[in-house]
């Protein structure tokens, strides 16, 4: 091939099913998932973020009949009302939305069950056994607690079909040696494990058809039958972005730059389809597999699983309303380490607001913004440099690098905000308010006031794909618009070059990043 683009770091979230509005668990991972990509792309890097829905099968459907609307005007009701405003209130940065219903999906899904059937990967037979709709999967005996499903503890249901199969058992051996040679295509190591001792248990072919309803799309030839929603639902990864389409073509140009893609983020519940099925789909069409696929934890509630169906569900407005938009990016990924499971608190949740983002970070971008007002006439002193300082931020800038890239949010945003505390330490030493009744010493006291600014200009960026709202603010403030160009624009690698913000620049008081919380009252 002659010169192709350039590989972009291609990131998808799991897409939600739409038979209600999203809750924080859903945040969590498009969250999760914006913040590492916006780091990537501050990293100089092409980036391709995909999100959106998954809207055909029993559940959206018995939902739809459920309310007295035709499934079709319950989904565009929904991802309208719903999921695209929720995502675009949290500051969400996708490139592009897919809805199962759309037909660019629905045409490359046919186009790529007919392209297995065509190379003797699926066959009709009987399906016999328990199926749970919350789950929209066939279950196994394990699977059960006295007869309900272990995750929505209800019922299952027995289906008795004619179906179409998927022979998924023949992917066992090369998944297998898959996740033995290649550890980082499987993370953490605790959801590899599982994956690798559930394939070792020996895995049965999947039926990939339902003929009992039709909110679905169509077999391509068996118009009797519908995809089963998950066959339907993993494809959206490839589909969204141009699958099977001819190689010179807009969308083979599009699948050329994302495949494979880089990570697929989800929660541990939905980690079999992603690290069996899906893989064992893309190597029946002769695609690669994804690089990575990692499935985080569960916010729990009651020590269980927060969810839709048990009525669990904490909107992210509910958060948002008290503690702001910023707030709510920053604390779970703070609080609890990517890949384990966390409960939501309201006191730990006030607590880091108050001691993390209103003391240490906010009270600095204050303080400095008070000072070089009250000493310099709001004018930034001469450039400075403080060795310590410039090499604790070195430091911290490839620590913050390292941590984030391997998806470790909490040891990142730790060392960033290591660093914050570090600079307060500077100020409350150096003692600037002293150094200012001395003319003798106001060398020094311009120092220590450019030293904290360019601090500030630091954390603004390294900060900015966390907390991209408060750290806009503060570029504003520093007034580094005007001279360094765009926040979203610095480049990670340059972040520790010390001296770039000029002096002579106004440094503006702003707003208060985070303000004192109201009083609110809490049920303990
Ligand atoms: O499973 N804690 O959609 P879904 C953390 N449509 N994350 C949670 C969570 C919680 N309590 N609850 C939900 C589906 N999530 C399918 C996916 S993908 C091809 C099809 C997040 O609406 C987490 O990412 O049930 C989980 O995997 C996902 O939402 C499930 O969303
Ligand atoms: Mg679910």
């Amino acid at each position: 091939m002659s010169s192709s683009a350039e590989k972009s770091f291609y990131l998808t979230t799991p897409i939600y099913y739409v038979n209600d509005a999203p809750h924080i668990g859903h945040a969590y991972t498009t969250v999760a998932g914006d913040v590492l990509t916006r780091w990537h792309r501050q990293k100089g890097e092409s980036v391709w973020f995909l999100t959106g829905t998954d809207e055909h099968g029993q559940k959206v459907m018995r939902t739809a009949e459920a309310n007295n609307v035709k499934p079709q005007d319950w989904c565009d009701r929904l991802v309208e009302e719903a999921w695209k405003p929720n995502w675009k209130a949290l500051h969400i940065a996708n490139d592009d939305f897919i809805r199962t219903t759309e037909e660019r999906h629905e045409v490359r899904v046919q186009r790529f069950l007919q392209g297995l059937m065509e190379a003797g990967h699926i066959y009709e037979a009987k399906y016999e056994g328990p199926y749970c709709v919350g789950c929209e999967e066939f279950k196994l005996p394990g699977d059960l607690i006295e007869g309900k499903c272990s995750i929505h503890s209800k019922p299952v249901e027995m289906l008795s079909e004619t179906n179409w199969f998927f022979k998924l058992s023949a992917f066992v051996t090369p998944l297998l040696e898959r996740y033995k040679n290649n550890p980082e295509t499987c993370e953490p190591t605790s959801a590899r494990n599982e994956v690798i001792s559930f394939l070792e248990g020996g895995v049965t072919d999947l039926s990939i058809s339902r003929s009992t309803f039709d909110w679905g799309i169509q077999v391509p030839w068996d118009k009797a039958q519908v995809v089963y929603v998950w066959f339907d639902a993993l494809l959206n990864y490839a589909t969204a972005v141009g699958l099977g389409d001819p190689v010179d073509s807009e969308g083979g140009k599009q699948f050329a730059r994302t495949w494979p893609a880089d990570v697929h983020l989800v929660g541990k519940d939905i980690l079999r389809f992603h690290a069996v099925i899906w893989p064992a789909m893309l190597m029946a069409a002769g695609l690669q597999p994804p690089k990575k696929v990692f499935a985080h934890g569960w916010l729990l509630v009651g020590g269980e699983k927060m969810s839709k169906s048990k009525l669990t569900g904490i909107a992210p407005s509910d958060i948002t309303d008290h503690f702001g938009v910023d707030a709510f990016r920053y604390y779970f990924l703070r609080a609890i380490p990517f890949g384990s499971d966390g409960s939501f608190s309201w006191e730990d949740m006030s607590a880091r607001y108050t001691s993390e983002l209103a003391n240490d970070f906010g009270n600095l971008a204050s303080r400095l913004a008070a000072m070089v007002e009250k000493y310099c006439g709001g004018v930034l002193p001469a450039v400075a440099q403080d060795a310590t300082l410039a090499d604790a931020l070195s430091k911290t800038v490839s620590n913050a690098d390292v941590a984030i890239s391997t998806l470790d949010f909490q040891g990142g945003i730790n060392s960033i905000m290591e660093f914050c505390k570090r600079v307060n330490g500077y100020v409350t030493e150096k003692e600037p308010w002293i150094l200012a009744k001395d003319d003798l010493r106001r060398s020094e006291l311009e120092a220590v006031l450019y030293n904290t600014a360019e601090s500030l200009r630091a954390l603004a960026v390294l900060l900015h794909p966390v907390m991209p709202i408060s750290t806009e603010a503060l570029w504003i403030s520093l007034g580094a618009e005007g001279t360094l160009g765009k926040l979203s624009d610095q480049k990670i690698s340059e972040v520790a070059n010390w001296g770039q913000l000029q002096p002579g620049t106004t440094i503006s008081k702003g707003a208060i990043l985070f303000p004192r919380l109201p009083d609110v009252e809490t049920n303990g």
